[in-house]
């Protein structure tokens, strides 16, 4: 059994880095062009945290939340995700591994066009084998939470902007994931119902304890975060903490806290 990630044994309020990534790289072949969009790229993400990544068009954010989550595979690196390496598994084990634990917000918010809010919703429980009545249930409950209730029934074309965005989290969380991967989840919405959504994320955070990874060209939503990774050119340019959000102090203490277990851990067995 790995011991990374996993809260060690002798010390009982370590917190592990759900999330923990070093030396991912990624290029794309296409035609005679070779694209590096990952560079050799290090992050630890704490337990509960809630991150923005930033950064100019084009320089490997996308590729970033596809590597880490596994959606993609990276050329190279160690991806470690809830203790458990996501690199080299195989295609079948990290589909579960998705559909079990991570969920995902992206800006065009991938509903299907004929299905209810509801059913919508359901969709990710159906395919981890939930039993339909039983997603039905949840499916309902999680709309409820964001606020959809009266709008179960409706198909996306009827809802507006912000209402089908509220769907997708619904759906995100449905399976109470312990981390949510969002691409611009407000990209396509005016500020007002931006804000909304990034009302709902961060309360899920603070309310459910469950990992936020999200990419945003928004200031204000990536204010909203504890901590901001500015990405430039497939590395990590640099790194904030935002003053001002709860639990920040502790955020990144957490992740050092968490390396230190690790380190006195592997120094115990030496
Ligand atoms: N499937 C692909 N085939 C070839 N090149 C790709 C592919 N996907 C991304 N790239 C290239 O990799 C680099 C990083 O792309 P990525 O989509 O990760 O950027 P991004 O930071 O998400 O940009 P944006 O803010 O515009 O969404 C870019 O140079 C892009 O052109
Ligand atoms: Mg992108």
């Amino acid at each position: 059994m790995s011991e990374k990630g996993v809260s060690g044994s002798d010390g009982a309020k370590r917190i592990p880095a759900i999330i923990e990534a070093s030396g991912v790289r990624k290029s794309y072949d296409s035609g005679d062009v070779k694209v590096n969009a990952l560079k050799g790229l290090d992050l630890d993400i704490a337990k509960g945290e809630m991150v923005a990544v930033m950064g100019p068009s084009g320089c490997g954010k996308t590729t970033l939340l596809n590597c880490l989550s596994g959606l993609d595979e990276a050329d190279d690196g160690e991806i470690v995700i809830e203790g458990e390496s996501i690199v080299g598994m195989s295609d079948r084990k990290r589909t579960r591994f998705r559909a079990e634990r991570m969920g995902f917000i992206f800006q065009s918010y991938n509903l299907m066009p004929v299905l209810s809010a509801t059913e919508n919703v359901e969709l990710p429980l159906l395919v981890a084998g939930v039993r339909p009545k039983k997603a039905h249930k949840l499916a309902l409950a999680a709309l409820e939470m964001v606020g959809l209730a009266d709008q179960a029934r409706k198909r996306p074309a009827q809802m507006s902007g912000g209402q089908q965005q509220r769907v997708t989290v619904a759906r995100s969380l449905v399976n109470e994931p312990a981390i949510v991967w969002a691409d611009e989840p407000t990209g396509a919405l005016d500020s007002e119902t931006s804000k909304e959504i990034m009302d709902l994320l961060v309360r899920l955070n603070r309310t459910q304890k469950q990992t936020f990874v999200l990419v945003t060209h928004d200031p204000a939503v990536a204010k909203r975060g504890h901590r901001i990774i500015r990405m430039r050119d497939g590395e990590v340019e640099s790194e904030e903490k935002n003053a001002g959000t709860e639990d920040l102090s502790n955020v990144g203490a957490r992740i050092e806290t968490n390396a230190e277990a690790y380190g006195s851990s592997n120094a115990g067995k030496n």
